[in-house]
């Protein structure tokens, strides 16, 4: 961290410092549940045209900032953009999440291409020197700006499903049947995530997440092999690169192999889903390194008690080392705004 950075609370707490309150944001703090996204999205037309459209996308990005005051603001874009940077033909049809059509084989492999990748990511990089200009003519000089990209396995499951599914049983075929060729679907993944991640920072990322939302239907074996090693490698490169720019690793419902995760990768922090118990984090990750997480968003929907209460129990349980605190998996659409102004009070209160 150089010193200009001293006084971003996140990127001390990512540093390993102990900070005066957890750090916090929350995973698609950016979204459907606050009307000021809804009137954007309206206005752009599809959620594709709002990603690519870097004006929009920039003020979406800082919304939830200039109403909660959160201590990170994260690009508002998605992790399908690189597939379809890619040459992969990608839709959002409304109410049904992602479409693709699927690659199956070596055969697709060959359609797709790195070469051009940038034709269709440039307002994405765009995006980040917009918000990160805005940021600092609004004066919000603590607030840290975080990139992100999907992990290899996990936007290979999208490319090889075609979409979303319950098992992905078609990509863990591929993979466990012909693992040769479906490294070469990793391998150009790793490479495209790389120079994303690269040109994110180029253009003002201050920190990275690696979203890995599907590192949990892998056995032990295979996650070493599709998730640890690819991880691995993207973090190595950028951590040479840019030495100041942690990476915050997101392998959700990874279980117990998250230890191994956390050891393997390189990685700066581990974010948690909200299926593990805070005191096995707290137990078996936090001496490794900072630990991110994990409201059960469910309980944010709620509101009241049930709000209170869980957090409370993960401030108390893993505030006490560095801990930033954020939900297990994203914003629900259909949540009040207040009950997210209620939980930032909650964090800020926290001794
Ligand atoms: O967190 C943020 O606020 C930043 C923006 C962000 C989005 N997607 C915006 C989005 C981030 C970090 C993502 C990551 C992402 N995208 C993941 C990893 C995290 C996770 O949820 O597990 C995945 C798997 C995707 C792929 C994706 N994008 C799906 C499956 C869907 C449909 C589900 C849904 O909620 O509709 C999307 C769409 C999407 N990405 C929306 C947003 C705000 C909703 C689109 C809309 O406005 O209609």
């Amino acid at each position: 961290m150089n010193d200009k950075n001293r006084n971003k609370i996140l990127l001390g707490t990512l540093a390993g410092e102990q900070t005066k309150r957890p750090a916090f944001w929350f995973m698609r703090q950016a979204g459907r549940y606050l009307p000021e996204y809804r009137e954007l999205r309206a206005k752009a037309g599809g959620f594709l045209d709002l990603v690519y459209n870097p004006e929009r996308a920039s003020e979406v990005t800082i919304q939830p900032i200039r109403r909660f005051g959160m201590d990170a603001a994260i690009l508002f874009s998605d992790i399908l953009v690189i597939p379809q940077a890619l040459g992969q033909d990608l839709r959002f049809e409304t109410g049904e999440g992602p479409k693709l059509n699927p690659i199956s084989g070596i055969e697709d492999l060959k359609k797709l291409s790195i070469d051009q990748i940038d034709e269709a990511l440039n307002p994405v990089y765009e995006t980040v020197r917009l918000t990160r200009s805005k940021l600092s003519a609004e004066g919000f000089n603590e607030i840290t700006l975080i990139g992100f990209a999907g992990s290899p396995w996990t936007v290979a499951c999208y490319m090889v499903e075609g979409g979303g599914s319950k098992t992905f049983e078609k990509t863990k075929i591929w993979a466990y049947q012909k693992p040769d060729e479906f490294q070469k679907l990793i391998d150009l993944l790793v490479e495209a995530t790389i120079h994303y991640l690269s040109k994110q920072i180029e253009a003002g990322a201050e920190s990275l997440q690696l979203f890995d939302s599907w590192s949990g239907v892998l056995d032990a074996d295979n996650f070493d092999r599709w998730v640890v090693q690819p991880t691995a490698k993207i973090v190595g490169t950028i951590k040479q690169k840019y030495p100041y720019v942690p990476v915050i690793g997101f392998p959700r419902e990874a279980g117990d192999k998250s230890i191994k995760y956390a050891q393997k990768t390189g990685i700066s922090a581990i974010g948690l889903d909200f299926s593990m118990s805070p005191e096995w984090a707290r137990d078996h990750l936090q001496p490794l390194l900072p630990v991110q997480g994990n409201l059960d968003p469910v309980a944010l929907l709620s509101g009241g008690t049930a709000l209170e209460k869980s957090a409370n129990h993960i401030l108390e349980t893993l505030g006490k080392k560095p801990f930033i605190f954020n939900l297990g998996h994203g914003v629900i659409k259909e949540t009040p705004p207040e009950n997210l102004a209620k939980l930032c009070e909650i964090i800020r209160n926290f001794k």
